[in-house]
């Protein structure tokens, strides 16, 4: 018996700048990520993507592997700078041709594209004038939005325009750690308030061009975000509130604007009262109205517990892989993210918590609806044993069939989820934590010219796969 439905798409998942290298190759543009890593301190032992696991020059090898072990589907990333490699204006053919490439080496084994296309790499000639905090750059990537969809829409169906606005907001305006390294809330929710209107536009453009019958007719555009449900850290009305604010902050402030056409109220009158931002032009509230997803990807690989915070100033994370060397992470004044004494933990000091997949689907639904949901990330972060030879990720396995079963706990309950991508295909390259954390079915031996291994997980996924999630 599986619990998951005849269409279910089995998948992986991978972002550019963490797989392809190639960084200048072709005539590719720099991204922000291509400057920043190479500034002292920024990244886990000064890490770079210039290299990555070399997917660019190696992606038929790859494809071979996710077509043996079975995958009907692939999630990457496009490198904005690889089509137009000052963000704007003159398009790069060679960067056109690798992505028709890749597209065509994935229909020819039957495995269906999901392509992602913002995944953090904004080119740098953006950047230079003022990147998300720029109305420009809403209109650079609306037009790169239709390239993509005038040249690759009449061969894939599924479409996502953002991955994860809460990080690489939150951590490129808020937290400082992510480029532009900013510290600044107000320009945080202002180059945030960019993006909703950069995805309403490019969903806007994407039915327009399906309409006109360049974009195939079954195609379907959504938005990736976060998924991390929140609990509260005790019954104190404190705590109880401070996940609410948890909640409204990380949760509704980037699920309702691509599901509703609109900020949380109550939310967005406190930030533009305490904070003046963000602030609207004539048209913005109709456009976010007007362009609601088809679908929504979730990525979770953890769950928060919640409490009131006094004290806790501290937005640093563990990027070493040592368990408990993480901090308590907090915005003082309106709540921390505290550790759950009874709960299981990675090195990275991430929750384990398989349920919390289920419950944040379900939580979902009870807010927006039985609207389509694909899970486009989970995995397991690890420095993973290898044994004669092998690696042997058996807590790679264990992750991912805990977290499947929870998957088909949301459809049971009735949730319409109807595709499951694991992070990652290859390991790849972690943006702040290096080649150290490893999440893929494949090693990639860095010490060996690059060359591709098939973990334990590999086999035990092309298992999964092969009974449709009836072993589980
Ligand atoms: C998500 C991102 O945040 O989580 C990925 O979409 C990322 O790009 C993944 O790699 C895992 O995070 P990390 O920090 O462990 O690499």
């Amino acid at each position: 018996m599986t619990a998951f439905p005849e269409q279910f798409l089995w998948g992986a998942a991978s972002a550019a700048y963490q797989v392809e290298g190639g960084h200048d190759a072709d005539g590719k543009g720099p991204s922000i990520w291509d400057l920043y890593a190479h500034l002292p301190g920024t990244t886990h032992e000064g890490t770079n993507g210039d290299l990555a696991a070399d997917h660019y020059h190696r992606f038929k090898e790859d494809v071979a592997l996710m077509a043996e072990q079975g995958l009907t589907s692939y999630r990457f990333s496009i490198a904005w700078t690889r089509l137009f490699p000052a963000g704007r204006g003159a398009v790069n053919p060679a960067g056109v041709a690798f992505y028709h490439a890749l597209i065509d080496e994935l229909l020819r084994h039957n495995i269906k594209p999901m392509i992602t296309l913002y995944h953090w790499d904004l080119p740098q000639a953006l950047q230079d004038i003022g990147g998300w905090e720029s109305r420009e750059t809403v209109d650079a990537f609306a037009d790169y939005a239709e390239l993509c969809y005038r040249e690759f829409g009449a061969k894939a169906e599924l479409w996502a325009t953002f991955n994860e606005t809460v990080v690489f907001i939150g951590m490129g305006y808020i937290t400082g750690a992510h480029p532009p390294g900013v510290r600044d809330p107000a320009r945080a929710l202002q180059a945030c308030h960019h993006v909703f209107l950069a995805h309403a536009r490019a969903v806007q453009r994407f039915r327009e061009l399906k309409q006109d019958g360049l974009v195939r007719h079954d195609a379907v555009i959504g938005f990736v975000n976060v998924l991390q449900p929140h609990a509260s850290a005790s019954d104190r009305p404190e705590d109880i509130a401070a996940r609410a604010l948890a909640d409204g902050c990380f949760t509704h402030w980037f699920y309702d604007p691509v599901l509703r056409g609109e900020y949380p109220a109550e939310l967005l009158q406190w930030a533009q009262e305490a904070l003046g931002a963000p602030l609207f032009a004539p048209g913005d509230t109709e456009l976010l109205k007007a362009n609601l997803c088809d679908f929504i990807g979730v990525n979770y690989y953890k769950r928060e517990l919640v409490a009131a915070n006094p004290d806790v100033d501290n937005t640093r994370i563990n990027t070493s892989g040592e368990k408990g060397s993480g901090r308590e992470f907090g915005f003082r004044g309106l709540f921390k993210l505290v550790r759950n004494p009874s709960g299981e933990y990675t090195d990275w000091d991430w929750e384990i918590y398989p349920r919390g997949l289920t419950e944040g689907i379900l939580q979902l639904k009870a807010r927006y609806g039985n609207v389509p949901v694909y899970i486009t990330e989970n995995g397991l972060g690890a420095k993973d044993p290898i044994i004669d030879g092998e690696v042997v990720d058996d807590a790679r396995i264990d992750y991912l069939a805990r977290h499947l079963k929870a998957a088909a706990d949301a459809i049971a309950a009735g949730a319409d989820v109807r595709g499951y991508y694991p992070w990652s295909f290859t390991d790849l390259l972690s943006w702040l934590n290096g080649y150290q954390k490893q999440y893929g079915f494949v090693y990639i031996d860095r010490d060996n010219h690059l060359a591709r291994q098939r973990k334990k997980s590999f086999f035990w996924y092309q298992e999964v796969i092969r009974s449709h999630g009836a072993g589980l």
